[in-house]
């Protein structure tokens, strides 16, 4: 709603003559019509415009987020008058109004669609710095960050330690959403103190972050509650004003909060400062490695290969102990009458075995799921109805389905199996073989994937976004020892 009233506090952009039916356009201008009683009396009603539009345009009429229980500025009384008891830093202040609606998944881990192999020796790790404040997980893309990290909860969870779980995307660079999906992630443990926490960032508008934190953090001190905040996928996150709020976390919470922090990259986090003050816990790859023990489980208990043990050992050394690099290996390897002569092809550094592994279990596919993959691939997670709009092909849900059950690297998001998303390594490769192998096809798909976000609800609509071509060759050059993409 920020963003929202942000929007109408400038002109309204001009949406005509960019191929936007104009039914949709006459929608979207209303709801950013200065004038209030110009545009729709509430969010639903705004939705259930789009959803009407999504009909008439013959789309899959997405169900509307609300939000439960949205607070009111009349209990703000309740708020501790004399603000908060910690040391406060100095947050950049924003004006905010109410919470947003966020897909749900982001609040708990991906669910695992096939066994996982225990990762013993790591979660001793963890275990030993447990009351550290930071515990720094780091490494390239398919090192199995996110996979150790819902691990470690099971365990937590088990040990009745509360875990928040978020994961961030680059909305969270706006430092008012991420303070929004941060108190979101906390209702999962602490759900009155997140209605807490949101009533003090709609009611203190410039002041908010520093309130909502200090709240935070003294609110758990005082209540003596341990709690383990994850978050996934930090490298999304590159905005010093999101940046300094994790700061403010480590630097003014107590030892009643752990953080937790995947990411690609050590960027944005305060490393040396923790470490020095013995209030750091690091595993990079070196030691997300697969060892060759749990090489050899993941390659019989997930990728269902029974190899000699000189083989596995062989595989490990090739791939380094890379999660992304065994999984697509024992894809390529189901398949082949000479997996010790394969294996001895399995040579190079991450970036070369990446491609070959990929363009080995690409060639594989029969052309049909090929040409599927390759148009799904233009957006960032891809439902049913938007695959069978990109691809023209009716059986879209299933054909998702079936991708998921093959470990294609393609996940559901949701329970419903309505959402699925591609790793981000796999999606990688199959943009590069979409640009290589079907260029002419790339603008045709994103305008269809446009077309489809424009008239689809806020919330669906955070799903759908798509590459942008006219960044292409920066967000596409992959590089496992960087992790860039
Ligand atoms: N302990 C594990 N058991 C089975 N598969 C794993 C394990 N760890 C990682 N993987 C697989 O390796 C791939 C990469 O893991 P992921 O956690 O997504 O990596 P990252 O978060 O580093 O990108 C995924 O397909 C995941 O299922
Ligand atoms: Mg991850």
């Amino acid at each position: 709603m920020a963003q929202f009233l942000r929007i109408t506090s400038e002109p309204i952009p001009d949406l005509r003559g960019g191929g936007l039916p104009d039914s949709v356009c006459d929608v979207l201008e209303r709801a950013m019509s200065t004038d209030p009683a110009a545009r729709p009396q509430s969010a639903r009603e705004f939705g259930e415009e789009l959803q009407q539009l999504e009909s008439s345009f013959g789309l899959t009429v997405d169900n509307m987020a609300l939000p439960e229980d949205v607070p009111t500025r009349s209990t703000h009384e309740s708020l501790p008058s004399t603000g908060p008891t910690t040391d406060s830093r100095q947050l950049p202040s924003t004006s905010f109004t109410s919470p947003s609606t966020s897909p749900s998944t982001r609040f708990r881990p991906p669910a695992p669609n096939r066994p996982l192999i225990d990762r013993t020796r790591l979660i001793d790790l963890l275990r030993a710095g447990q009351r550290r404040r930071l515990t720094a997980i780091h490494a390239p893309t398919g090192f199995g960050k996110s996979t150790l990290a819902a691990q470690w909860r099971d365990v937590l969870a088990e040990d009745g330690i509360p875990v928040a779980w978020l994961a961030v995307d680059s909305d969270d660079n706006n430092v008012l959403w991420f303070l929004t999906h941060l108190i979101e992630a906390i209702k999962q443990v602490r759900p009155h103190l997140s209605r807490q926490l949101a009533q003090i960032l709609e009611s203190h508008g410039d002041d908010a972050e520093r309130y909502v934190l200090s709240t935070l953090i003294d609110d758990l001190h005082s209540n003596e509650v341990q709690t383990t905040l994850m978050i996934d996928d930090w490298h999304r996150v590159t905005s010093p004003e999101t940046i300094a709020v994790l700061d403010f976390l480590l630097e003014r919470g107590c030892h009643h909060l752990q953080i937790v922090v995947t990411s690609r990259t050590q960027a944005g986090l305060p490393l040396s400062r923790m470490r020095m003050r013995d209030e750091l816990v690091e595993l990079d790859s070196s030691v997300l490695r697969f060892d060759t023990d749990e090489s050899d489980s993941f390659l019989r208990e997930v990728g269902g290969l029974h190899l000699d043990r000189e083989d596995v050992q062989d595989l490990n050394r090739s791939t380094e102990g890379w999660a992304a690099a065994l999984q697509l290996a024992s894809l390529s390897l189901r398949d082949s009458d000479d997996p010790t002569g394969m294996i001895e092809n399995i040579t190079g550094r991450h970036h070369a075995i990446g491609e070959f592994l990929a363009d080995n279990v690409l060639s594989t596919l029969e052309p049909e799921v090929y040409e599927f993959l390759l148009s799904t691939s233009i957006t960032e997670s891809i439902s049913g109805s938007l695959a069978s709009t990109l691809t023209g092909n009716p059986r879209a849900q299933a054909m998702l389905e079936e991708i998921e059950q093959r470990d294609l690297f393609l996940r559901h998001v949701d329970d419903e199996r309505v959402w699925f998303r591609y790793h981000h390594m796999f999606l990688d490769f199959l943009r590069r073989r979409l640009e290589r192998d079907r260029p002419e096809r790339i603008p045709e798909l994103h305008r269809i994937a446009a077309q489809c976000s424009r008239v689809t609800t806020c919330c669906a609509r955070r799903s759908i976004t798509h590459w942008p071509p006219t960044t292409r060759s920066s967000r596409w050059t992959w590089s496992p020892s960087t992790g860039c993409i």
